[in-house]
């Protein structure tokens, strides 16, 4: 999104349309557009009232009722950070006692509208300026907040209200740094995302000057962060809702908890306590198992935070058993334990997976769908599914294909 864009949205005019827009609805936007467009409303505004329309109902999904209020750009969306996410990071400040935080590289306000929530004051600085100009809208109703659009390297060091251990005002410092290519979009229009360091803006090297400076600091980073690239002394931990890993928050300084490699799973069930796994539950890479397991055996499933941090060893620990094979994941026990941090299958087969004997075996047991769950292996599931030649019809199965030891490995398992 231009300036230009930003400000008409901003306008008394902007903002009494969107307003007055119903509740968005995929298939009623064209006609809503000709209407209004119809109606006298330049066309440019009612484009932009109508992408904002839209961002707003995608953006409840993240942020909540928050979106109601909010605007955004397409990227700016994506890239903001998860309610839940952005409340978690603002309780760590909270909690280390911080009364300032330098939001380097803002957005759309996300974190800073969380960490303002808890009472404490945020500079956010934001290079991009259609973005600045729409998270100052964003903050509007939190006074601790300014918005300073500059490139967070020249408003470093912060002058003498923010700077690095200025008495009795502590200080913190939060880097979410954009992980888009400039000029790459992807099929969408949207810019498309990196996984290297490399590719922060703010750069990397710039995020360990901040953390030098400033004790306590904290980033975002992406979930292929390497263990190899973690700062000594600081805390990375992966986070993980519903199966899908959403961050890797670095942490230096006071809002360290734990240090090293920490996974958390944020459950379902409100109120409910994040499941915690660190290094200390960890058998370091934990036991590998000689062979294929037995039916009746149990396998256990990480979560993928789990996997992420590396902590595998923390589940064979817990159920006392052993990794099919180093790097897979899953793990295999005599005894059911609830884990919460995986689920557990009981094994009803497993062999080697070989076509032909997987398929005179599953037409024995007359299955004729799968649901195939595959780690550690380079394999075409669908491929797989053509040559075993299934029909369609009968039982349907869970299997597992991956690595027992070297060899791949068929498992066929029901969740327990
Ligand atoms: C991942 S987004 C931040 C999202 C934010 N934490 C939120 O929850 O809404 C990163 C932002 O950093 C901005 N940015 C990139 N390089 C910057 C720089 N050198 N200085 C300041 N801002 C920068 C981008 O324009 C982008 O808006």
């Amino acid at each position: 999104m231009d300036l230009a864009t930003a400000r008409l949205l901003l306008s008394n005019e902007g903002r009494a349309l969107l307003d007055a827009l119903p509740p968005y609805q995929e298939g009623a936007a064209l006609r809503l557009g000709e209407d209004l467009r119809a109606a006298g409303y330049d066309a440019a505004l009612v484009a932009a009232v109508l992408t904002q329309s839209r961002l707003r109902a995608r953006a409840r999904r993240k942020l909540g009722e928050f979106a109601d209020g909010m605007l955004f750009t397409p990227d700016g969306l994506e890239q903001a950070t998860r309610l839940e996410l952005a409340a978690r990071h603002a309780h760590r400040f909270r909690a280390a006692g911080l009364a300032h935080v330098l939001d380097l590289g803002c957005g759309l306000g996300a974190d800073a509208m969380a960490l303002a929530g808890l009472g404490m004051a945020v500079t956010a600085v934001e290079a991009d300026p259609a973005v600045a100009t729409l998270a100052e809208h964003n903050l509007r109703h939190f006074p601790s907040v300014r918005v300073q659009h500059a490139r967070a390297e020249d408003a470093w060091p912060p002058g003498p209200q923010g700077s690095p251990g200025s008495p009795g005002r502590p200080l913190g410092a939060w880097l979410d740094p954009a992980r888009r290519t400039p000029g790459l979009t992807d099929a969408a229009g949207r810019t498309r995302r990196t996984h290297s360091l490399a590719g922060l803006s703010p750069s990397w090297d710039f995020v360990q000057q901040v953390a030098a400076d400033v004790p306590a600091t904290g980033a975002k980073l992406s979930p292929a962060l390497a263990h190899s690239a973690i700062p000594a002394g600081t805390e990375a931990t992966w986070t993980s809702r519903e199966g899908e890993v959403l961050e890797c928050a670095l942490w230096w300084g006071p809002l360290v908890r734990t240090p090293g490699r920490v996974a958390c799973v944020i459950r379902d069930a409100p109120g409910s306590p994040d499941v915690l796994v660190t290094e200390a539950d960890s058998d370091g890479l934990g036991p590998v198992a000689a062979g294929l397991p037995s039916a009746g055996e149990f396998l256990y499933e990480p979560d993928r935070a789990v996997l992420r941090a590396g902590l595998v060893g923390a589940l064979t620990a817990a159920t006392g058993g052993a990794e099919l094979s180093h790097g897979v994941g899953y793990v295999v026990a005599p005894t059911a334990v609830v884990v919460p941090f995986a689920r557990r299958y009981v094994v009803t087969e497993a062999m080697p997976l070989q076509v032909k004997a997987v398929r005179a075996w599953l037409r024995a047991q007359g299955v004729g769908r799968l649901t195939i769950k595959k780690r550690g292996l380079d394999l075409d599931a669908d491929q797989l599914r053509r040559q075993l030649r299934l029909d369609g019809r009968g039982d349907e199965l869970t299997v597992v294909l991956t690595r027992a030891g070297v060899r791949p490995a068929f498992l066929a398992v029901e969740p327990v």
